[in-house]
């Protein structure tokens, strides 16, 4: 930031003495609002077409006006044109930018706003933007988990419930489960996007104006989809930020869930994953060391995402209508949950879609843990057998298993027969019940979990089809098609 000079204030005509240094410390924002400077220029363009169509501006007065805001616009983005210390925020800023264009005429385009429907204005055009550019991102990070999925929709692996083993299931199948917890997110940042498109511009500071101005008209400049219907709310309402925050928090979490997989899958003890070198650290003392650093700062960063969510809730809480300067504190928990999420989604992504799978070591423990005992139960059930009673049936083979330092799948059929007459493989009262051995392994186990949903690999095919075919619509949101 540059150094300042003499302090640009907007708000100097009743004071007698400057303010305190404590003060101008305190009350200071342009270091962090200074990236709502664009968003803060397309508004300002569409206030001066409603000045001048109000009679406010005069044709020329509103041209020198939209060229000056042009040119404003090119200095901001070259850094020719930089805030100052001086400089209270940035609708201060970018009015010291546009007097030293025009002079008197600068001062013409305060009438009828306020920094605060401004200030709400340009946060929720910030958001809007960024919430597409984020979507991207997480389009990118189901792309690579739904590409991964696609290679081992029939590699079996151990599903678990409580860590612990408990049926086989697709590999696909459970990296795409992370992929609808991030198609819901998706789906929850278009939603909040529908709720954000109000426009709080033509409120003022509070009250509305009395200057003929048409917030309708620019509300539809600025790409929203109405004006805000109550002035006192629109300079009020920060709910759009909160419950961005929300979506914000909860995606953190989703990728904490799927980094936290990831530092287990990695482990020497799992085994199930390689990590590719670009995605994975090393030890400054332990040479042999690759460690999970990225699915870590996935698992991590949560923390802060929640943090800022609660940051502004409780900022939030208690306050009184209409515009109270807390509300200043909304934007800095909101910009570190953007830049947050988007430092970590491209790093997730290049960490899934780069990594091995080790797909001998997953199929080879799949069935460890007993965990075809269900499909043997569900078996003696098709067998007109009570699930009570195939329950305490398979219980025992299990222990039976254990005593005698078997498993399941290594079962023969005397084995099965010692232990309970149920599992004779005769015992049909059907004709297409199949036999003990035939449910003992664990692509029969898959593939007989065929209904809606399952983990069968064909079903899995259908939602990696179906998965695609929403991801593409949310691609094409994000890009405004
Ligand atoms: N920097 C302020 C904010 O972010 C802008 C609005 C200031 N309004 C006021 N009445 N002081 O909230």
């Amino acid at each position: 930031m540059a150094e300042g000079g003499k302090p640009m204030r907007l708000w100097g005509g009743r004071f007698e003495g400057g303010p305190a240094d404590a003060l101008t410390r305190l009350s200071v924002s342009v270091q962090f609002d200074w990236r709502l400077a664009p968003y803060d220029l397309l508004a300002s363009r569409a206030h001066a077409r409603v000045l001048h169509r109000a009679g406010l501006l005069s044709e020329s007065e509103l041209e020198r006006m939209l060229a000056a805001l042009d040119d404003l616009e090119g200095a901001c983005r070259s850094g020719e044109f930089r805030p100052t210390v001086a400089d209270e925020d940035v609708h201060t800023a970018l009015e010291r930018g546009l007097l030293e264009r025009l002079g008197a005429l600068g001062g013409k385009l305060r009438a009828g706003r306020s920094r605060n429907d401004q200030v709400a204005t340009d946060l929720r055009l910030y958001l809007r933007d960024n919430v597409r550019y984020l979507v991207s991102r997480l389009v990118e990070l189901e792309t690579a988990l739904i590409g991964q999925a696609e290679e081992h929709a029939a590699t079996a692996a151990p599903g678990m419930t409580h860590l612990q083993h408990a049926q086989p299931v697709s590999f696909g199948h459970q990296l795409l489960a992370h992929v609808h917890a991030i198609a819901r997110d998706v789906d929850r940042l278009r939603d909040w996007d529908r709720r954000a498109a109000v426009s709080p511009l033509g409120a003022g500071a509070l009250a509305g104006s009395s200057l003929p101005l048409d917030p309708q008209a620019v509300a539809q400049e600025l790409g929203f989809d109405s004006a805000a219907p109550n002035s006192m709310d629109a300079v009020a309402d920060r709910d759009f930020a909160a419950e961005f925050l929300f979506c914000a928090a909860l995606i953190g979490v989703h990728l904490s869930r799927l980094g936290e997989e990831i530092v287990l899958w990695a482990s020497q003890e799992f085994r199930w994953i390689e990590m590719d070198d670009a995605y994975s650290t090393g030890s400054s003392i332990m040479p042999q060391k690759k460690n999970p650093d990225v699915a870590e700062l996935a698992r991590g960063k949560s923390g802060r995402l929640i943090g800022d969510l609660t940051a502004l809730l409780t900022t939030l809480k208690g306050l009184p209508l209409t515009y109270n300067r807390d509300l200043q504190e909304d934007k800095e928990p909101v910009f570190d949950a953007v830049d947050t999420l988007l430092l970590v989604l491209p790093a997730v992504s290049g960490l899934v879609s780069t990594m091995r799978v080790n797909t001998a070591r997953l199929e080879a423990s799949a069935p460890d843990g007993f965990a075809l005992a269900t499909d043997l139960a569900e078996l003696l059930v098709r067998k007109g057998v009570p699930f009570r009673d195939a329950h305490e049936a398979v219980g025992h083979l299990v222990v039976w298993c254990q005593v005698n330092d078997t498993t399941l799948d290594r079962l023969t059929e005397e084995d099965l027969a010692k232990i309970s007459p149920h599992f004779a493989a005769g015992e049909k009262d059907g004709g297409d019940v199949p036999g003990p051995l035939e449910v003992l392994n664990v692509q029969g186990a898959l593939a007989a979990r065929k209904a809606y949903g399952g983990t069968a690999p064909d079903r899995v095919r259908d939602q990696i089809t179906a998965l695609r075919e929403i991801v593409d619509g949310q691609a094409a949101w994000a890009s405004g098609s």
